[in-house]
């Protein structure tokens, strides 16, 4: 199964992700995202999160 995974350094905090996926993208108290549930994407599997983000931050693992 492919994970999502945001990098830290990368994601200046604008929180579309958050906005596209709420069951997986959560923003942290340091407004990064992190990724609270990388198996609920029923969808996509992120993929949409991924083309949208901006900083191209969020990237995949093999897992
Ligand atoms: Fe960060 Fe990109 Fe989400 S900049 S808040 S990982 S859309």
């Amino acid at each position: 199964m492919k994970k999502p995974v945001v990098d830290y350094d990368a994601c200046t905090g604008c929180a579309t992700c958050v906005e596209m996926c709420p069951e997986v993208f959560e923003m942290g108290d340091d407004e990064k995202a992190f990724v609270k549930a990388e198996d609920k994407c029923d969808t996509c599997d992120c993929e949409e999160a991924a083309d949208t983000c901006p900083s191209e931050a969020i990237t995949f693992e093999e897992g």
